[in-house]
């Protein structure tokens, strides 16, 4: 069996101070060893002030974003090789939020996964289909889609650096989470295509659900066939909800 993998998206959230204190507020909770891997995921301001709490720790620390360049006139941007040297061993790509908000299209995610696990880093690369797309029945062709885009030119060297992150986005932030037997589906089709990508080497990489995961449901969640770990959002945001996600996942 997969160890599994429960990273904290805090989005945009949490001033320096508050996301050290949280960070504490994780470590002081969790014993080590940790059965299973757990990434902090703070913004981009925070890394540092995360990076200090949890460095001597067995929990890992990521981005929420990346570019595809290492260096240059890109205003605004951070690159692969900045964020590993602000501690950072993993970085979320393809968050429904930056393709809907930001207008991040199926290129730019298949770059910045390229660069960034070329650069060493680990990915959480998110998937997922809207409301209407799970409607009109639609959301294999979109889970394929998007999973062939992101992938593309992907090296089977590489495939040790990465995550899948199913994430309906009619889940997300909305309190209602995929039903058990639509989280196996999804999951189902999601290791059909990586197998199909990248052979049987494909079962190494580890599928995770998100979408209003909280310390109510993972224990349900985490035990669906395929469900590798979680990308935890508004619940991540509270020590005691996530120390728990976290407890309930290493069992
Ligand atoms: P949520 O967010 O847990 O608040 O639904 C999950 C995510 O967007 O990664």
């Amino acid at each position: 069996m997969k160890r599994k993998l429960i990273a904290a998206n805090w989005k945009m959230n949490l001033v320096k101070k508050d996301s050290a204190e949280l960070a504490r507020s994780i470590v002081r909770g969790l014993v080590s060893p940790l059965d299973c891997d757990v990434v902090l995921i703070p913004a981009m301001t925070s890394l540092d002030a995360v990076w200090q709490e949890i460095k001597e720790t067995e929990l890992e620390l990521g981005a929420q974003n990346v570019f595809w360049e290492d260096s240059g006139a890109y205003t605004g941007e951070v690159s692969p090789a900045m964020l590993i040297d602000s501690g950072c061993r993993w970085v979320i790509i393809g968050h429904s939020e930056r393709r809907q908000i930001l207008g991040e299209t199926d290129e730019y995610i298949n770059r910045k996964v390229l660069r960034s696990v070329q650069a060493g880093l680990n990915v959480i690369l998110c998937i997922g289909e809207t409301r209407d797309e799970r409607r009109g029945g639609q959301y294999t062709e979109v889970i394929n889609s998007q999973l062939n885009s992101a992938l593309s030119g992907f090296d089977q060297e590489l495939i040790k650096r990465l995550a899948v992150a199913y994430e309906p986005v009619w889940a997300i932030g909305t309190g209602e989470n995929a039903e058990p037997d639509q989280i196996y589906e999804s999951h189902n089709v999601i290791i059909k295509n990586l197998i199909a990508q990248f052979g049987k080497d494909a079962h190494n990489i580890r599928i995770l659900y998100g979408g209003s995961v909280k310390q109510d449901n993972i224990e349900v969640i985490i035990n669906i066939n395929n469900v590798d770990g979680a990308l935890v959002g508004g619940a991540s945001l509270d020590h005691i909800s996530f120390i728990k996600i976290v407890k309930i996942s290493g069992v």
